[in-house]
């Protein structure tokens, strides 16, 4: 495996790029390998497992809330970092995930930084905002943040690592050469986050200007917004790791959930989960909470972590997939993992209002439609919804890529009262649908429905062939 990544060394177009990946990405791409061969046989001992005590987990509504005054004194210290690495490919696009237009022609990147901004301007403090990029995405989101270069946000951004795939016949790498075909390579996980802000010198330079805290969330994460009550916690209780999680439903069985392992709070995530207990890990009354991803940590803390090596340890994710054809391996690692290896590292069980994130088309459809608004960037759940929850939609796979589900609705229909909608086959919306109760569309093969303007519907089952 070394000698092969040492060859593909030998086609880098300059010695400079050469040399960064042979004293750079080669010792991490190398420890990474070595530990997933030494451990990859390893279980986790599900008998060790409990459930966080309520002194590792604490009540978000238990939260002080804090000052005005100490607001602006934490927020001095404040970085907002956002992870920035993946691509929109599971929402037919091709680009960056956080350049896809969610609300008011406004993009995830956008709405990161208005919230930044606006939130500056409330307590005149300067957040700058950390964008962790990957290979894949660091190109376009250059060039959308131009627009930012004259913006009171300061807007920082860094690559992280890039490995190469791997054969899972023969453990060898799949690339053979540095710069051939990008999709032989992947970003690490968001696990790399600590390490990468380390390689590119971030973490010193805002440790030097005197910043304490970072705030990370994946940019997909509407919700993801500071919260300076659980800054404040952090602050007063010594913590050098927090990690948001919230309560499960039985649409998030998949998430990673928080445990107490042998004696220290843990992240585990279903991929560890012995095949005997993974329907024990997805029901949601032994794990009753998941990991929205939130995290706020130490930065000073995560230099000493990392020059201790302890993050060398952090679980790794195998991650299958099929790609050209081949069965290979992503080795991966998640930033929530690392909680273990932090000083009185705790979870806070926050609303699920800080957890919205937009993976598919049907979450997209929700933040669109007239259950939520958006206030200085922040999108904030309209009052006259008669129940807490947000509806269950399920749009089919006409539906799937971002320019489909443009085409298929004239307007987003008024989902104030909707509890569940589901839309399987070839449907269209007119402009003023009114949905609500629990809706059910259903075009057969070969047959379509259009939905007419102003159609008004309660619970109500539609299928067929419906054109109008
Ligand atoms: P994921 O693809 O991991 O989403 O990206 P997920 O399925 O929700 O996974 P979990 O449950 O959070 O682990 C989450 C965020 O992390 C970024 C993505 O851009 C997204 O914002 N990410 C992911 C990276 O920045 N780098 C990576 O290598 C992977």
């Amino acid at each position: 495996f070394l000698k092969r990544l040492e060859v593909i060394s030998q086609t880098a177009p300059n010695e400079a790029a050469k040399k960064e990946f042979l004293n750079k990405e080669i010792p991490a791409i190398n420890k990474l390998f070595t530990r997933f061969l030494k451990n990859r046989k390893k279980v986790i001992d599900w008998s060790k497992i409990k459930p966080p005590p309520s002194e590792m987990v604490l009540n978000y509504k238990d939260l002080q809330s804090c000052s005005h005054e100490k607001t602006a004194q934490l927020a001095n210290k404040l970085a907002v970092l956002k992870l920035n690495g993946g691509l929109g490919t599971t929402m037919g696009c091709t680009g960056p995930k956080s350049v896809i237009e969610v609300r008011s022609e406004k993009t995830f990147l956008d709405l990161s930084v208005q919230q930044i901004k606006e939130m500056n301007e409330h307590y005149n403090i300067k957040v700058p905002l950390v964008l962790m990029n990957s290979f894949n995405t660091h190109q376009e989101t250059g060039k959308i943040i131009q627009k930012y270069k004259y913006s009171d946000v300061k807007i920082h951004s860094f690559n992280q690592s890039r490995f190469p795939r791997i054969l899972k016949d023969n453990l060898m790498p799949v690339p053979d050469k540095l710069f051939g075909n990008d999709a032989e390579w992947y970003p690490p996980g968001h696990g790399d986050v600590f390490f990468a802000l380390q390689n590119s010198g971030l973490l010193e330079t805002l440790i030097n200007e005197g910043k304490e805290y970072l705030f990370i969330s994946n940019v997909d994460n509407l919700g993801a917004v500071v919260d300076f009550n659980i800054l404040n916690m952090m602050d007063t209780e010594k913590c050098e790791y927090v990690m948001e999680v919230t309560n499960k439903t039985r649409a998030d069985v998949k998430g990673g959930t928080l445990i107490e392992y042998e004696g220290k709070a843990k992240l585990l995530e279903i991929a560890q989960v012995p095949s005997a207990h993974v329907e024990e890990f997805k029901s949601i009354k032994k794990f009753k909470i998941f990991n929205t991803n939130n995290i706020w940590v130490n930065l000073k803390a995560i230099d000493r972590v990392l020059k201790q090596n302890l993050l060398d340890d952090m679980d790794i994710i195998i991650n299958p997939k099929v790609a050209d054809g081949k069965s290979i391996l992503q080795l991966e690692i998640a930033a929530g993992a690392a909680i273990e290896f932090f000083n009185n590292s705790k979870g806070v069980n926050v609303p699920r209002s800080r957890f919205l994130p937009v993976k598919s088309t049907s979450d997209l459809f929700i933040v669109q439609s007239n259950l939520y608004s958006l206030e200085k960037g922040i999108l904030v759940m309209n009052k006259n919804r008669p129940f807490t929850t947000v509806p269950l939609v399920k749009l089919g796979d006409n539906f799937k890529k971002v320019s489909d589900y443009q085409a298929r609705f004239k307007g987003i229909p008024d989902i104030l009262e909707l509890d569940q909608l589901t839309v399987s086959g070839d449907v269209t919306f007119g402009a003023n649908v009114v949905l609500k109760g629990t809706v059910i569309i259903v075009a057969n093969h070969g047959s379509r429905i259009d939905i007419p303007e102003g159609s008004n519907f309660e619970n109500k089952v539609i299928s067929g062939n419906l054109r109008i």
